[in-house]
């Protein structure tokens, strides 16, 4: 590849950390690189509850476990999104019912998921795509007045805002994701933000395979067992070492990306409004994470031949989600049709970003990219 998607990133300091963390005698979960990470995490997002976690997934999973919800109840997840938010719920034994998405955004509104609601809906997975969410305060209104619950799936959101408020801090819960491709990274990754202090509570022991260990470990009770559902949720320190050695550069890893992603916009903006591309739309109230540069190209035609052609000249350029409910699994719960997931499903393309991308990587794939006429 010339130009790959992504190239995961890990920092000499994270050797280093890594090395502390054995020499401390301590590889599995929990360890003073864990508590770094999470009180970082806590102070930049203003929060009082941040558990490291196995994954974004992980994440989801432990907060759908919290919602209560079972089999009977709903949970409205967007169309368009990773199957993980799907998985949670149908390992409750919930039922998914799938969103449509804002054309602009490719993430809920209040009026998608209103179209989704029924007696049954518990609770609303909102995901912020491309880390921008402008309409989730009128979400979390939405859901507040009719007593549903609210998981934010922030897997690209990690220190994106609306109204000057972070993203993940919304709702009830809010789950981020440190896989490698995302912009903050421990190869494979998550974490929960828990609003309630009730919620900690329990999040803590179902994060400990439905333990009271962190209880044990706090010194708040004399030994630990078993007294709740649970899994293992818990990342060991070696990969809380790489995420603080990531943290230790959020200040250049943000402002690389910020302007890799701004050099791509200068440069496809124009060309998008002259043949029918379009690009993605910050608006106004929004700080975002840079974590996606996508183009929707007008038809799924003409998609398939700019992918197939920068691919061709070795650019890792890709697309995203299919819908879910036209999945193998997902066509079970399908309800009804999400066209705006459908379409951009259908006209997607993902170029290569990661913070270590050089210009003269960045200006091969605009001129690759601009190359293509409608
Ligand atoms: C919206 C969304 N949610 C959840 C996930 C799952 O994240 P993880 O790989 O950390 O489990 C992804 C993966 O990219 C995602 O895009």
């Amino acid at each position: 590849m010339k130009v790959p998607f992504n190239k995961p990133y890990l920092p000499e300091t994270a050797f280093e950390f890594i090395r502390e963390a054995g020499q401390l005698n301590h590889l599995s979960g929990d360890g003073i690189f864990t508590r770094r990470v999470e009180d970082w995490m806590r102070s930049m997002l203003g929060v009082e509850h941040v558990l490291l976690t196995t994954s974004c997934t992980s994440a989801l999973e432990m907060a759908m476990i919290l919602t209560g919800v079972g089999p009977g109840d709903e949970v409205i997840v967007p169309s368009f999104t990773f199957v993980s938010c799907a998985n949670a719920v149908v390992l409750r034994g919930a039922t998914p019912v799938f969103a449509d998405v804002d054309p602009a955004t490719l993430s809920v509104t209040p009026e998608t998921i209103e179209q989704a609601v029924t007696e049954r809906t518990r609770v609303v997975m909102p995901v912020h795509y491309a880390g921008v969410a402008p309409h989730i305060a009128e979400v979390v209104e939405f859901c507040e007045q009719r007593g549903l619950s609210v998981i934010e799936d922030a897997a690209h959101a990690f220190l994106g805002r609306t109204d000057s408020k972070p993203l993940g801090t919304f709702g009830n819960f809010g789950a981020f994701s440190f896989h490698e491709t995302k912009n903050f990274s421990m190869g494979e990754g998550g974490a929960l933000v828990v609003r309630s202090d009730a919620d900690c509570d329990r999040a803590e022991i179902i994060r400990e395979k439905g333990t009271n260990r962190r209880q044990f470990f706090n010194g708040i009770v004399d030994k630990y067992t078993w007294v709740d559902i649970g899994s293992s949720y818990v990342p060991s320190e070696i990969l809380a070492a790489v995420l603080w050695a990531q943290f230790s550069e959020a200040d250049t890893i943000r402002s690389r990306r910020a302007m890799l992603w701004e050099r791509y916009d200068k440069a496809l903006r124009p060309w998008a409004a002259q043949h029918g591309f379009t690009t993605p739309i910050v608006p106004a109230n929004s700080e975002p994470t840079h974590h996606i540069y996508y183009v929707l190209a007008p038809d799924s035609a003409t998609r398939n031949r700019l992918l197939h052609r920068l691919q061709a000249l070795s650019i890792g350029a890709v697309f995203h989600y299919l819908p879910l409910e036209e999945s193998v699994f997902g066509q079970q719960f399908r309800r009804h049709p999400c066209p705006n997931s459908t379409s951009a499903s259908e006209r997607l393309v993902r170029l290569p970003l990661f913070h270590t991308m050089t210009l003269d990587e960045i200006d091969f794939v605009i001129d690759c990219v601009t190359a293509e006429r409608s």
